[in-house]
């Protein structure tokens, strides 16, 4: 099976700099070789153009979308070469980057079918201009994707809403913002939180989300916020929130997805080095893909 690998070093959608290093720290970790000694064939694509801040106009004070322009333009690179990764009939596999890049990531993979998508993140993702504290498009890619909020995000590629909310699943949430929780709370989506893991148990709430997101699609989505982890694992992200899951929680969880058998592409996103001491958060999330993609301790 062949991986077609895509670095998106984005961080216009977030409020700190930091993880546009993030697709070359995950290489220096060793991702394709490693990929490789699982027995695939990996084709490394490179990375998608993207402004630096430095060479854009500054968003006005009180922006409710922080580079719209430019963030459009690189999800629609994005979900160009995603399209044409799926169409040689290879998995992609996303580095990112801050997490707006889902927009592109998904509506790529979404081309055509209905696709179940688990998003795995301490954040729901899930403001649109209205609800936004910060007008930083990271926390807007859910609500983008399942048809909400700005329209050229909304529709990247044309046509309707990406994701049925039934088809999503949140998967370690603990930070949502006023609006944005109430807004959750009216859609379809489910969601389960930290107090969902603590009381019952990754496993069980991973399967039921497999079971969810398997039912009626052509596969699934997996998009891992490295913010998911307990910033105790992962420090190197931009918006660290406290108790997370720990790091055989993130591995059960990929392993899992991995004998669904129903995986169809993966993003790693908001690995941001520079917050980062000898590169872990960034060897760890090469370690969650390479349990998504099947590894297996024994
Ligand atoms: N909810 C906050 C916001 O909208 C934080 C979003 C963090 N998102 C992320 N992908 N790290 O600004
Ligand atoms: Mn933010
Ligand atoms: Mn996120
Ligand atoms: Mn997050």
């Amino acid at each position: 099976r062949d991986i077609a690998i895509i670095g998106t070093p984005v961080d216009l959608g977030a409020g700190r700099r930091g993880v546009d290093l993030g697709p070359g720290a995950i290489r220096y970790a060793g991702l394709k070789e490693r990929l490789e000694e699982l027995g695939y064939r990996v084709r490394d694509k490179g990375n998608v153009a993207v402004p630096l801040a430095e060479q854009l106009e500054l968003p006005a004070a009180g922006e409710k979308l922080r580079y719209l322009d430019a963030i459009t333009e690189i999800n629609i690179q994005l979900a160009r070469e995603v399209q044409a990764a799926v169409a040689d009939g290879a998995f992609p596999l996303i580095l990112g980057g801050d997490h707006s890049l889902s927009i592109g990531s998904i509506s790529g993979v979404a081309r055509g079918r209905r696709i179940g998508v688990i998003w795995v993140d301490a954040h729901g993702d899930f403001n649109t201009p209205e609800t936004t504290p910060s007008g930083n498009i990271h926390g807007m890619s859910v609500a983008a994707l399942t048809g909400r909020g700005n329209p050229r995000l909304a529709s990247l590629l044309g046509g309707g809403p990406v994701l049925r909310d039934s088809d999503v699943v949140m998967v370690g949430i603990r930070d949502l913002d006023p609006a944005e929780r109430a807004a959750l709370r009216q859609s379809g989506i489910q969601v389960f939180t930290m107090h969902d893991i603590d009381r019952r148990g990754l496993a069980s709430v991973m399967e039921e989300a497999l079971m969810r997101v398997s039912m009626g699609t052509a596969g699934v989505h997996v998009s891992l916020d490295m913010d998911a982890l307990d910033p105790a694992a992962a420090p190197g992200v931009g918006t660290p929130v406290l108790g997370g899951i720990s790091y055989r929680e993130a591995h059960l969880a990929m392993e899992m997805i991995a004998q669904s058998g129903k995986l169809l592409s993966m993003d790693l996103v908001e690995v941001n080095p520079i917050l980062d001491a000898h590169n872990v958060t960034a060897e760890l999330a090469v370690e969650f893909a390479l349990s998504a993609l099947g590894k297996r301790i024994f």
